[in-house]
């Protein structure tokens, strides 16, 4: 193969824009530095986001530092004391959702821009109109952390007349072994390369990269880099997970994938049990008719124990109305299951007891595993007692052996649209822990 050659790339250092101030126009204050620097067609300007916040007046009080990350957040991804490493409406994932106060006035806290992709266009059609340039690049980068890796670096999160992203799945290697995975960050790697000259504490808060070779890949906006969340698998952190989980009673429309499904089991099966045993079972019921008969038997069964109770006819249909519109409008429901089969004998009552206990501590450990591993996937589910009260009927209309004990159902699905649990009743975890 002929080898390809690349031109050196270079990264100069944007210096003397001098202090950046709400309403200032960036492009005005970037074009003599532009100028003495030669700027020129296929250069990538370089500016970061801290400078374009400024501009834009995205500087809010350090009064109420949590107010403002909590206000830039749309998901908490991990939490440790202060820290929090939140979504941001972008999409972007970083440190206090991007709230900030290096190289702002004391007192103040910088805000990500709004919109960098909308910033970076504006920038690179004033620059190109004011200079005369017509492939010009422009990066709108921040200082990220990363997963895994300690340090930062910085990343685009804004960007025109650039690829952000290279697709090279399809072409070769150097030995002409075809590429199946790699698509390159191209604007990242832009943005890491000017974070060499663009420092914090020297006023460079901008940068030029010649030299790029752009791979032949499409011009799109930084936005582009954001994951989809169907592909991300690092969603969330363990401890934020169980935090996440919430009853939902309402499903969206479509499937929950089959994989989807067995991971959450899976998951439900790693919980704690006595004796080594895994004395959980749990029928996935998808099919219309399945859904029925066991909702069916379920509903005989409540009707005659309300009845007996001596519950007023409309109250009963009202209360079977309202579990209904769980039970039955969702596409799915697993029905958990214990064996005590594994179970030591006793022959007093009260170590027989305790016994079973530790069995039905081990199916709701399971349970509350299976709601965990369905919420991290983004999949509603609502544990409903229904078939404690109602194990024998539960077992017939499934054709379970008497071995099983039903331990309810979970109902679940796809997440309805636009689902905000309410917040959790503030806890006192005083209340709840007994220090000695
Ligand atoms: C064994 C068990 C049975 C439950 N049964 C029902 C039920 O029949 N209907 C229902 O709406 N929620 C049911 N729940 C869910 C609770 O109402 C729910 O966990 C509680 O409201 C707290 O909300 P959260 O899960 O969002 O934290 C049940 C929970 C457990 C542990």
């Amino acid at each position: 193969m002929t080898p390809t050659h690349r031109p050196p790339v270079q990264v100069i250092p944007v210096e003397g824009i001098g202090e950046v101030r709400p309403g200032d126009d960036l492009a005005a204050m970037l074009e003599p530095a532009m100028r003495r620097l030669e700027l020129r067609d296929h250069d990538v300007v370089v500016v970061t986001s801290k400078i374009v916040s400024k501009a834009e007046g995205r500087l809010v009080s350090d009064a109420d530092r949590q107010s403002a990350v909590a206000a830039e957040t749309v998901r908490i991804v991990a939490r440790r004391g202060d820290l929090v490493i939140a979504e941001t409406a972008h999409g972007f994932v970083c440190a206090n959702a991007g709230v900030d106060a290096s190289n702002v006035d004391a007192g103040s806290l910088a805000l990500l821009p709004d919109d960098p992709d909308g910033t970076a266009r504006y920038l690179r059609t004033q620059l190109s109109s004011r200079l005369g340039l017509v492939h010009l690049g422009v990066v709108i980068t921040d200082t990220f952390g990363r997963a895994w890796r300690t340090g930062v670096v910085n990343v685009a999160i804004g960007c025109d007349g650039l690829p952000p992203l290279v697709d090279l799945r399809g072409r070769s290697d150097d030995r002409g072994r075809g590429l199946e995975a790699t698509e390159v960050a191209l604007a990242d790697e832009v943005a890491g390369a000017s974070g060499l000259v663009i420092a914090k504490d020297a006023h460079v808060p901008a940068a030029i990269v010649r030299g790029i070779d752009r791979l032949g890949g499409q011009d799109a906006p930084a936005s582009t880099l954001v994951r989809p969340a169907t592909e991300d698998l690092f969603r969330a952190s363990p401890l934020q997970a169980l935090h996440d989980r919430r009853t939902v009673r309402a499903f969206g429309s479509g499937d929950v994938p089959a994989e989807a499904i067995e991971e959450a089991i899976l998951a439900a099966c790693t919980a704690p049990a006595p004796h080594h045993t895994r004395p959980w079972r749990f029928s996935v019921l998808i099919s219309d008719a399945a859904r029925r008969r066991y909702l069916a038997a379920m509903e005989a069964a409540w009707r005659a124990d309300l009845e007996t109770d001596g519950i007023a006819a409309e109250v009963i249909d009202r209360r079977i109305a309202r579990s209904n519109d769980v039970l039955v409008s969702a596409p799915v429901l697993i029905v958990p299951w214990l064996s005590l089969e594994g179970s030591h004998s006793y022959v007093d009552d009260d170590r027989a007891a305790s016994e079973r206990d530790m069995f039905v501590l081990s199916g709701g450990a399971a349970i509350q595993n299976l709601l965990v591993g369905l919420s991290a996937q983004g999949i509603a589910g609502c544990w409903i007692s229904s078939s404690i009260f109602c194990r024998e009927e539960a077992r017939h209309a499934l054709g379970m052996s008497e071995e099983w004990l039903a331990l309810g159902t979970v109902a679940c699905g796809p997440m309805p649209p636009g689902h905000t649990p309410d917040p959790r009743p503030p806890l006192d975890l005083g209340a709840h822990v007994d220090r000695r």
